[in-house]
């Protein structure tokens, strides 16, 4: 029997024969859509297929030196996740939940990216009118940026040809449709297809383009997940939904690292970038209280310091309520553990809530003291010292083990106005005094403790 549709999932774009509820490579639930099945072989491919000119393949020596050439984005957030600029040629993803300011971003940067290139800002969701009202709002008066409201790919394709800019921006991917697929708009296929057709255009043509993508948890457009594999960045804009502040994360670059990230703040007039985001996450940091570290972690090559909470209190129940909000759930689970058999405390039938300030996420071990500090200091309601902070990851026989990069992240601390900071001993005979800051250098949760508690 011939198949005539195929499932996928729309998170992660497997694959299946049959419709399950849960996908098999990616775990999601309920993400697995009925597609018809896309005609492979049409005859008028066959044919072009023949007079294609061949490709030859080429010595390594035999190709010329040149450098990829970037060009700024005029938002040093943005060009710092793009690994130093945008790279002429290249298809970059921005991902992120609807509504988080990725339209913002882009319009944004149009201001500076048409005093040296031509713009062309094509939007499946809004109508110019809306377009120049929200540049109004954002104080953009760059009269040579081309807009298009347009949902047709062979349309935009041939604005593209009459245009002709150097930098195309797709708002967004999911409303986009090609009438080679006959699938819904967002759809997997139709997603792909038009991708594919945009990649052609950034290698063909050499021109920037930048695509916007949405993420949905329900997952009935495809995300941009699907494409990760074909796009050269992929950049995802994470935020709460409640919080003014925005970071721009790259998930994938050909061009740079990926572990930098760029922060921003979404003002009545648009994003701001936030040059300094330690001084932005400590701000309204209570004083004297019980229950809050400072820590620092990287974030790419960047210290970043960050607030770490804690609420210990009796439980009511039989098994105790434990959250953590910024900090894996597991590694809160298992630092609770160590304070309770190493570091003597006292801590079942508490409920334990653990929250990093500003929605940052600690995926570094080096937060595990600050953690630690903060969870007892809640317990036993004695605050941490305002000008202490901890850095340090915590092993499971409650010793301390060092962390990289620590010069940096102590030079960051005492900028930010810190005079003390507990480190682990290993690591303190490696660095050079910083005036101004006290080192607390200890071996083991026991002894962290015993300095204020
Ligand atoms: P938008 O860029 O439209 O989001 P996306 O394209 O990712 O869906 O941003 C929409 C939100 O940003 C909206 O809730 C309003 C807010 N916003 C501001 O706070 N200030 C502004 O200047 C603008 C343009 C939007
Ligand atoms: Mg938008």
């Amino acid at each position: 029997m011939k198949v005539k549709t195929i499932f996928y999932c729309t998170d992660c774009g497997n694959e299946l024969l049959k419709w399950q509820g849960q996908c098999p490579a990616c775990r999601a639930w309920n993400t697995i859509v009925e597609q018809p099945k896309e005609g492979r072989s049409k005859k008028n491919e066959a044919i072009s297929f023949g007079t294609r000119p061949k490709s030859v393949a080429k010595r390594l020596s035999e190709i010329a030196d040149s450098e990829e050439l970037r060009f700024q984005t005029g938002m040093c957030e943005l060009d710092r996740v793009l690994g130093g600029g945008a790279v002429q040629g290249s298809l970059v993803l921005i991902g992120g939940a609807p509504g988080i300011g990725k339209s913002t971003l882009m319009l944004q940067i149009c201001d500076n990216l048409c005093q040296f290139a031509t713009v062309l800002y094509v939007s499946g969701e809004e109508s110019v009118r809306q377009i120049k009202l929200r540049a109004g709002r954002l104080n953009i008066h760059c009269d040579d940026l081309y807009l298009l409201s347009e949902n047709s790919l062979e349309e935009i394709i041939g604005t593209v040809h009459e245009v002709k800019p150097t930098i195309l921006i797709i708002d967004s991917m999911q409303t986009i449709l090609t009438s080679k697929s006959d699938s819904m708009p967002g759809s997997i296929a139709q997603v792909k297809q038009c991708t594919m057709a945009l990649m052609e255009l950034a290698k063909g043509e050499g021109i920037t383009v930048f695509v916007i993508g949405h993420i949905n948890k329900e997952g009935s457009i495809a995300g941009p997940k699907v494409l990760e594999h074909m796009v050269d960045c992929v950049l995802s804009f994470e935020g709460e939904q409640h919080m003014a502040y925005r970071i721009l994360r790259a998930a994938k670059n050909r061009f740079g690292a990926t572990n930098e990230i760029g922060v921003f703040e979404m003002m009545d007039e648009g994003l701001a970038e936030v040059p300094n985001p330690s001084e932005m996450l400590l701000s309204g940091r209570p004083s004297a209280t019980p229950g809050t570290c400072v820590t620092c972690v990287m974030e790419g090559i960047r210290p970043v310091l960050a607030e770490v909470q804690a609420l210990i209190a009796p439980s009511g129940f039989a098994s105790p309520r434990r959250t953590s909000n910024g900090i894996d759930y597991n590694r809160a689970m298992l630092l609770m553990a160590v304070l309770e058999k190493r570091g003597g405390l006292n801590l079942g039938g508490h409920d334990a809530y653990i929250n990093v300030i500003g929605g940052l996420n600690l995926g570094e071990p080096a937060a595990d003291l600050a953690t630690v500090l903060a969870l007892s200091s809640s317990l036993c309601n004695k605050p941490v010292p305002d000008d202490l902070a901890a850095i340090g990851e915590v092993g499971l026989t409650g010793e301390l083990r060092t962390v990289n990069a620590l010069s940096q992240r102590l030079s960051e601390v005492q900028r930010l106005g810190f005079t003390k900071c507990m480190i682990p001993a290993r690591n303190s005979g490696t660095i050079l005094d910083i005036p101004g800051l006290q080192l607390i250098s200890v071996r083991n949760v026991r002894e962290a403790l015993a300095t204020f508690l």
